[in-house]
């Protein structure tokens, strides 16, 4: 496979709003981001991906874009932008930024236009429909709940959003609005940019027939995932973008892939493909569903990170994460916040972060973060929350068993300011922080790790120096080792005469395996996350260990 800079790339996700405010009005902005540079640049970073900071109503904290050329007044102007980005490649770094254009915000010129008139010449660039018998156009449930379908009185037809309703889906079979994002695609490359994560992009094509989807629960509106997600012809919109943009630029893509699985990964990243670099795919995520249970079993996890990986050797490159803007804290869901936080919180470091692949960190997660505590409706920002809250109300459900559903998947969770320091508000801010701090700050945060040898944020520097001084953590092929042991999730990388094992005790048990299944007597122990290796054989409650076997 060719070598690329991203692939040995570690890569840090920002949420503007919730990372650094600068000018103490509270929110988070472009300014606080530069002031970071530094502490990233010391942790090892080489890639930061900012989710949106374009102009936006925030109906969706920023993914309802108005205007993809400006900056969001609250987290200052393109004059920040162009410093900001000046500043990360000025250490070395480089800045992706998020590609939203599966819809745009209601107020975007664009759709002002598309909804002023039937005959608009932008009408076509979203979705308009009739009703049918005075009711929506079909029976679709959108992703925030409710119908994907809103009805405009202006010129009585509804338009279609996927997601929230002032989040109107762009129409990307209309060739004319597909010129003019690839026109708003270069102009940020040509500043300078060094690519894209692409928001949503498995929503972008959707069944041409605007079917009813089926509805043995005679619901009002059904899941309509099957209508639109990774939907038959979807990579014909990505071969066009990429023929027409990305292939002409030296720059990485990251799609958003809900829906895809490891047996067609390769059609989207496959070197040859010239298509996307990586994608985020959705597999592990699920397990964030209810239905999944608390803390998925390491036989699951083994499943769906061995078929990636095995999917993908010697044809792709994978995106490795386990958190980010839309999930909870990982060692809240994963973990045991309770009586190992800080084990668990490096030993799931470990685990995800060595397998090949780029590794994704998200803020606070290299300080084991961990999800907040909500009492009220109140208590939460999150628009697709609110619409969980009004659906789950209405069914019935009490106060207490919405929050403690919230609690485990909602995706506030991740949004809490960063937690910098010891000082008020956790140092995110001298104003009043426009959502929550932790309550925990005074004994997670990034001061206090800076100090402590054996941190979470220490550990996560160890990983980050260890991967990029050895070619087998980035290139070397992955194999799943003790396949059956209930508690361990254990691999090995190989390349070229060089081999590494990564060990991790995914449990608060400890965990034993026998030595001929996986010998270690002349191995090194390179990293860990206990003091020292008590017993060769055993790993206490989520130890972690890397071993160089060779
Ligand atoms: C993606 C984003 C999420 C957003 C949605 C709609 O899933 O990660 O935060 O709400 O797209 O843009
Ligand atoms: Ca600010």
């Amino acid at each position: 496979m060719e070598k690329k800079w991203w692939k040995e790339a570690v890569a840090y996700q920002i949420y503007p709003r919730s990372f650094k405010d600068s000018n103490s009005d509270g929110i988070g902005d472009l300014n606080g981001i530069t002031e970071k540079l530094d502490y990233l640049k010391d942790l090892g970073i080489d890639l930061i991906w900012i989710c949106p900071m374009y102009k936006s109503p925030n109906d969706d904290n920023g993914y309802d874009i108005s205007d993809y050329q400006e900056i969001m007044a609250e987290f200052g102007t393109m004059a920040d932008f162009d410093r900001l980005l000046q500043q990360v490649h000025e250490r070395g770094m480089r800045l992706i930024i998020d590609l939203v254009v599966n819809h745009t915000s209601d107020e975007h010129p664009w759709f002002l236009e598309s909804r002023s008139s039937r005959d608009n010449p932008k009408r076509d660039w979203y979705t308009w429909r009739d009703g049918k018998e005075g009711a929506e156009p079909n029976n679709w449930e959108g992703i925030f709940k409710g119908s994907t379908w809103e009805f405009d009185p202006q010129t009585e037809q509804y338009y279609l959003h996927l997601f929230t309703r002032r989040q109107p889906d762009l129409n990307w079979e209309n060739k004319e609005m597909r010129a003019a994002v690839y026109d708003m695609m270069r102009w940020w490359l040509d500043k300078g940019i060094d690519g894209f994560r692409i928001d949503a992009i498995a929503h972008l094509k959707k069944e041409p027939l605007f079917a009813n989807v089926p509805n043995p629960d005679k619901l009002r509106y059904a899941p309509s995932m099957k209508s639109h997600l990774n939907y038959d012809g979807l990579l014909e919109y990505v071969d066009d973008m990429s023929r027409n943009v990305l292939k002409n630029y030296d720059i990485v893509t990251v799609g958003e892939m809900n829906g895809l699985f490891a047996d067609h990964a390769e059609e989207w990243v496959g070197e040859h493909r010239g298509r996307l670099n990586m994608v985020f795919q959705f597999e592990h995520v699920r397990l964030w569903e209810p239905e999944a249970g608390l803390r998925p079993e390491p036989a699951v996890l083994k499943k769906i990170f061995t078929a990636w990986q095995e999917a993908l050797e010697g044809k792709g490159w994978n995106a490795l994460y386990v958190e980010n803007h839309d999930l909870t804290r990982i060692t809240s869901r994963w973990g045991d916040t309770e009586h190992h936080w800080r084990e668990s919180a490096t030993c799931i470091a470990a685990l995800y972060f060595l397998m090949q692949g780029t590794p994704f960190i998200y803020q606070g997660q290299e300080i084991g973060m961990t999800n907040t505590r909500f009492e009220s409706l109140d208590d939460f920002d999150d628009v697709s929350v609110k619409n969980i809250w009004r659906e789950m109300e209405a069914q019935g459900k009490s106060e207490a068993e919405i929050i403690a559903f919230l609690t485990h998947t909602g995706r506030d969770n991740s949004r809490t300011p960063m937690q910098w320091n010891s000082w008020p508000n956790a140092g995110f801010s001298d104003g009043t922080p426009w959502f929550k701090v932790n309550t925990n700050f005074e004994m997670i945060n990034v001061a206090i790790q800076q100090q402590d040898p054996d941190s979470v944020l220490n550990f996560y520097r160890s990983l980050i120096q260890l991967r990029k001084q050895q070619r087998a953590l980035i290139d070397g092929r992955y194999v799943l080792e003790l396949p059956d042991h209930p508690q361990i999730y254990a691999y090995r990388r190989v390349l070229e005469g060089m081999e590494f094992v990564v060990l991790c005790n995914m449990s608060s048990k400890s965990a034993r395996w026998r030595g001929e299944q996986l010998p270690l007597e002349w191995a090194e122990c390179v990293l860990g996350n206990y003091p020292k290796v008590d017993e060769i054989y055993r790993l206490h409650p989520w130890e972690t260990r890397v071993y160089k076997i060779s």
